[in-house]
């Protein structure tokens, strides 16, 4: 059987007495770097044009990285050209700092350091493997031999900064595939690398973490990370940068409890692009951080652009639950959900702390609009059909409509299966309540108060030529008037269970809307009307109601 996980061996977790990190709480946002136009680029079927390049460049800008990793110029001829454009063409702000990656070879050093000259500051990134698999079976060396690269890439590193002195260098290492790599030897070969450089007499040093392939649980890796900052030598003059990798689909979680364990720096791409199941999501992350009231200093508000432009020139589209931008990540489909969000929204007062059941952060703060929030389907209860019908029509139901209704809308939902939009839910609204038969629409009313009897004279046309009529009855209010006189125009006992009307808002077109619920007949009919007064809202709801079972007994005498 080829599914077989006896071919697979835990990872071993590291000992560790006492960790610090799991009591510590992240309140300040580390240093990013974006890694999208070297890492994120190196993954792609396609990789990015120079044109593509300067946009994502530029996107990275705006939303305010300060150190973004833009190629590996001594591997790619376009990488190459697109850091030369870059500096050429002067698009490298003051205050961001570009980074490439290059093997620890001095040919591809050399060849790095050509492509960044001019730049006003720059981070030299070395790397090599060091994990287990690849000493033994990659490149068949013991642990000195691995090391002595690591040595010599930091030599030329130093060497080739040196013919470039404009320059403001930092220097940065990666002990690649550091999961796979046991931790003393991999602090062994960063203590080794940093007696090059001397960060201790004032050179810049980044010393960064890679979870090139994610293998543990993020705890493990926090371990890892503690372990490393406890045992390095020159802690105190480096800083510490991770770069995880989403094997595990935790590269997230493993930067976060990594932060909690001291790291000072954090690489990642938009949307998480990156090599196999990608790299580490700096918009999740920096999010993350935003929903704690922590400043992640970088602008995702226009979350709605920078997607576009992370999906063009990556050609993957985002899935449309992707944390924080996805397109249904601030949806609620189920009733109780929906029930809960507009009490809690009713409640949001702009500027106070947000907390608003089911939405952990307010989807205004990335451009989205309240608009997407309630969506209805099938699983959807009242609450939501009464929310959108009020958020877009202005059109506010009686308890007793909003249940009929909402299960009107339901079975709707149920037939079609997908999603009812706003729209559909006004036109079946339309449709079920307030359509006016041919015949019944009211024309005008004069009405006449005297000893708490109201004298009603409602005329009522039909469309097409039919005769007006006027029907004269008294009542103790308009509506019974006219139930009194349509009752014996008819012939039927009517009986109002439920009545109920509204003034709407300013932005609809009527300024009332009257519910009516009677028993005609035996029978239960609900109707509803809008009108620019509430007595002629009022009328027209017992014209509709009326119209329904005389049409359908006009038709029964007829046959
Ligand atoms: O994933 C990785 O190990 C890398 C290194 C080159 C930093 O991308
Ligand atoms: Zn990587």
């Amino acid at each position: 059987m080829a599914f077989d996980h006896r071919k697979y061996r835990p990872y071993a977790p590291i000992a560790k007495p006492a960790r610090r990190w799991p009591d510590q709480v992240i309140s300040r946002t580390p240093d990013w770097c974006a890694v999208d136009l070297r890492d994120g680029n190196q993954a792609l079927v396609k990789p990015m044009s120079v044109a593509q390049k300067k946009k994502l460049f530029q996107l990275l800008v705006e939303v305010g990285f300060k150190e973004i990793e833009v190629g590996f110029p001594a591997a790619s001829q376009t990488d190459f050209d697109f850091v030369r454009a870059l500096i050429e063409e002067n698009r490298i702000p003051d205050g961001v700092t570009v980074q490439v990656l290059t093997q620890a070879r001095e040919d591809l050093i050399a060849r790095s350091f050509e492509s960044l000259k001019g730049a006003k500051s720059a981070v030299m990134h070395v790397y090599n493997s060091t994990s287990t698999v690849q000493r033994q079976q990659v490149f068949g060396l013991d642990r000195d031999g691995i090391k002595q690269i690591a040595i010599r890439g930091a030599e030329w590193v130093r060497h080739y900064a040196q013919q470039y002195p404009d320059t403001d260098w930092t220097f940065q290492y990666s002990p690649e595939s550091f999961t796979g790599t046991e931790i003393d030897y991999a602090v062994e070969v960063i203590d080794a690398v940093n007696n090059v450089w001397q960060p201790q007499g004032g050179q810049k040093v980044v010393i960064n973490l890679p979870a090139t392939v994610e293998m543990s649980t993020p705890n493990v890796f926090a371990d890892m990370v503690e372990t490393v900052i406890d045992t390095m030598q020159q802690r105190q003059y480096v800083r510490i940068s991770l770069h995880t990798h989403n094997d595990r689909g935790c590269a997230v979680a493993a930067a976060e409890l990594g932060v909690m364990a001291g790291a000072d720096r954090i690489e990642g791409t938009l949307l998480g692009n990156g090599e196999r199941t990608g790299n580490m999501d700096l918009i999740t992350m920096a999010m993350n951080l935003y929903s704690q009231g922590v400043d992640p200093q970088l602008d995702f508000s226009r979350m709605k652009d920078i997607v576009e432009v992370v999906q063009e020139v990556t050609d993957i589209r985002m899935h449309p639950r992707h944390p924080y931008a996805g397109e249904f990540v601030y949806a609620a489909f189920s009733g109780s959900h929906q029930d809960a969000i507009r009490k809690c929204l009713a409640r949001y007062d702009e500027g106070d702390i947000w907390q608003v059941a089911y939405l952990p952060i307010d989807p205004a703060d990335v451009g989205r609009r309240y608009e997407e929030v309630v969506r209805i389907n099938s699983q959807s209860g009242k609450g939501g059909v009464v929310h959108v019908l009020e958020r877009d029509y202005g059109i506010t139901l009686p308890r007793w409509l909003q249940v009929e209704f909402s299960k009107i809308v339901q079975g709707e939902a149920e037939s079609d299966g997908g999603e009812i939009n706003g729209a559909r839910i006004h036109q079946l609204f339309n449709q079920h309540y307030l359509s006016i038969r041919d015949g019944w629409k009211l024309q005008g009313y004069d009405l006449h108060r005297s000893d708490d009897v109201v004298e009603a004279r409602v005329s009522v046309a039909g469309s097409s030529g039919m005769p007006l009529r006027v029907l004269v009855a008294k009542g103790s209010g308009a509506v019974s008037a006219l139930v009194n006189s349509l009752a014996l125009e008819l012939g039927v006992a009517i009986r109002v269970e439920s009545f109920d009307e509204f003034s709407l808002g300013d932005n609809t077109a009527s300024n009332a809307l009257a519910c009516v619920r009677m028993q005609i007949d035996g029978n239960m009919v609900s109707a509803a009307a809008l009108a620019d007064d509430t007595t002629s809202a009022a009328l027209q709801a017992v014209l509709n109601a009326v119209s329904g079972i005389a049409e359908a007994r006009s038709t029964r005498l007829a046959g």
